[in-house]
């Protein structure tokens, strides 16, 4: 059985490789590696086992393991028990598998390098009608997208494998709305949402036509699309509320890649028919918290990114666009602003 002293330590592991290109110089690094020399980031959490646990706002946890596209694929889900489907095991859990009709939306969260978010789940209690999903980078590494820094070799079939898990596996888990799927990035996670996801997949979850809508939240990465932008996703793109979030210390290799991540989806909410206002409107951006890497709240890494979860609705969905329990807000047009100032590099 695993030790609550080596669930610390693959959270130390996990902090220090949680930047991308960052590999093995911190101390939690060196400490893991005395004593878990031959094992991978992947093997580590393999031993921390999923099953049924309570969430902090009291909805049912289930951490599960589906096959996806040949995959094993680990993921979280967060709702109130009697939204899973009578087939996930879940005590209490009513549904059918498939139901339509379920009037939560999720919240899928996909975490940094290493892994860390996916184990604090920082999206686990229901906002604003949205349940929360946290999924496991299938990568030895726990790396969104395999590679390494902002070259994620295995984007494409990863990005393949959470559209396919939301659209074929997570209704035979839970009934939600299928018509409001929004996508949370931390770090690497971010790098697969805006480099591989949203220009392969988002058009099966903003199609404004079918009533969708879909917000993705970038913490600390962005990517231009390094994939074709797929017509139904270019389509969807003027429908797709985002924001890019990062801060005044931010990865000297981030430090580009997301200023020319919002001019590439600027460009596309452009050439989609907006005009520089309802762009603006849509797509926002900030990195005025005085921090490194991840820390929006200035204080530290896990902190920070639960803070953004905490934020979602505020800055996500129509809310004054304050930084939960403070005054920042965030919602500066990506028009304009488009050129970040950094103040240093972690
Ligand atoms: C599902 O979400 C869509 C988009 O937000 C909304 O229009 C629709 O009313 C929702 N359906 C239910 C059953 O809540
Ligand atoms: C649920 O729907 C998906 C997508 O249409 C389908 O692939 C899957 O086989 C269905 N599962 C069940 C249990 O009906
Ligand atoms: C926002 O912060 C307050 C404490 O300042 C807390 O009680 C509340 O639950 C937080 N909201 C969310 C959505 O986490």
């Amino acid at each position: 059985m695993l030790t609550i002293r080596s669930l610390l330590l693959l959270g130390l592991l996990c902090v220090a490789e949680a930047a991308p290109g960052r590999k093995g110089n911190g101390n939690g690094n060196a400490q893991a590696n005395t004593q878990q020399t031959a094992q991978t980031a992947q093997e580590q959490a393999d031993q921390i086992p999923g099953g049924i646990s309570e969430a902090t706002d009291g909805s049912t946890i289930l951490d599960m393991t589906a096959e996806v596209n040949g995959q094993t694929l680990r993921f979280k889900v967060s709702a109130p028990a009697d939204q899973f489907t009578t087939a996930s095991g879940v005590s209490g859990g009513s549904q059918a598998a498939n139901a339509t009709g379920g009037s939560l939306g999720l919240n899928v969260l996909l975490h940094g390098d290493g892994g860390q978010s996916f184990f604090d789940f920082p999206n686990q209690a229901v906002q604003n009608n949205l349940a929360g999903v946290a999924v496991l980078a299938p990568d030895p590494n726990l790396f969104w997208g395999g590679g390494s820094g902002l070259d994620r070799t295995d984007g494409v079939a990863h990005a393949q494998l959470v559209n396919d898990l939301v659209v074929d596996v997570l209704p035979t888990v839970m009934a939600f709305n299928a018509s409001h799927v929004s996508f949370t990035g931390v770090s690497g996670g971010s790098l697969l949402l805006s480099g591989f996801f949203v220009p392969a997949h988002i058009g099966n979850f903003a199609d404004a036509t079918a009533g969708q809508e879909s917000q993705v939240l970038l913490n600390c990465g962005g990517l231009t699309p390094q994939v074709d932008v797929a017509p139904a996703a270019a389509a969807a793109i003027p429908n797709v509320r985002m924001h890019f979030q990062t801060t005044q210390d931010e990865l000297a290799l981030l430090q580009p890649a997301i200023p020319a991540a919002i001019k590439a989806y600027e460009q596309l909410a452009l050439a989609g028919g907006l005009d520089a206002a309802a762009v603006g409107a849509l797509q926002t951006v900030d990195n005025s918290p005085v921090g490194g890497h991840c820390e929006f709240d200035e204080q530290d890494f896990v902190s920070g990114v639960q803070l953004m979860a905490d934020s979602f609705a505020s800055v996500m969905q129509g809310g004054d666009g304050t930084l939960n329990g403070t005054d920042v807000n965030v919602l500066n047009p990506v028009v304009g602003n488009e050129d970040l100032v950094f103040s240093g590099a972690t």
